[in-house]
């Protein structure tokens, strides 16, 4: 069984995402961590405005997902890929049609034959389209933008939710208008808004969504 979670940022996904494959015994992918790893390392040893090189360095990396961590050819980038630097700089990557033929073709190649819950922005569009069960996480603006902010404040970073959500809306619109990749929901996907709703709630109708399938 392929579970698909697609989602803005904030929603809650990977978060969700995790506990629910630990539940389920099944696998968790966690595709935002591959955009990341790869974008990582062509501000390593590539250039980012050119797309030879953004293809060349993603076709040349091995990308490891382990519980939690994530290594690039056998290095631990795991705190290095979370990184405001790195965030700014993962369009070059997501909006690369060719970048993004590899790391789906990535993600399948992990999935196969497996049990799996995958998480990211095109899991129910494009990766996995036949997947059995699809939801679309989402919240308000606001929402969001409150939940990340508590996220940080909790790291000692003090950063204002109106520039949390200023910054949210910027990577929403890019995130939506890509040609390739875009977020959507899934025409069979169920919506699900979490405003109101604990992290406890989502898993638990989530859980819900994926046995009545
Ligand atoms: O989920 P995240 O914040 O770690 O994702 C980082 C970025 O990667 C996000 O801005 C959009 C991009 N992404 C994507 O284009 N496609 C995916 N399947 C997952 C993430």
């Amino acid at each position: 069984m392929i579970v698909t979670i697609d989602g803005p940022a904030g929603a809650g996904k990977s978060t969700v995402a995790r506990e629910l494959a630990a539940r389920l015994g099944y696998l968790f992918l966690d595709t935002g961590a591959m955009y990341r790893a790869a974008t990582y390392a062509v501000m390593q040893t590539g250039d980012l405005q050119n797309q030879k090189s953004r293809l060349a360095v993603t076709r040349g990396i091995q990308i490891d997902l382990g519980d939690g961590v994530v290594f690039v050819d056998g290095d631990d980038v795991t705190g290095p890929i979370r990184t405001a630097e790195v965030t700014e700089n993962i369009h070059y990557l997501a909006d690369d049609s060719s970048v993004r033929a590899v790391l789906v073709d990535r993600q399948r190649a992990i999935a196969n034959g497996q049990s799996v819950v995958t998480e990211g922005r095109d899991q129910g569009t494009v990766a996995f389209p036949e997947a059995e069960c699809k939801i679309f996480l989402t919240a308000s603006p606001q929402e969001r933008a409150r939940r990340r902010q508590a996220e940080r404040a909790a790291r000692g970073e003090e950063v204002s939710v109106d520039d949390i959500r200023a910054a949210q809306e910027m990577r929403d619109e890019r995130d939506k208008s890509r040609l390739v990749g875009a977020l959507k929901k899934a025409g069979d996907a169920v919506e699900v808004v979490t405003d109101g709703m604990t992290i406890e709630d989502v898993i638990a109708s989530l859980e819900a969504l994926v046995q009545k399938k």
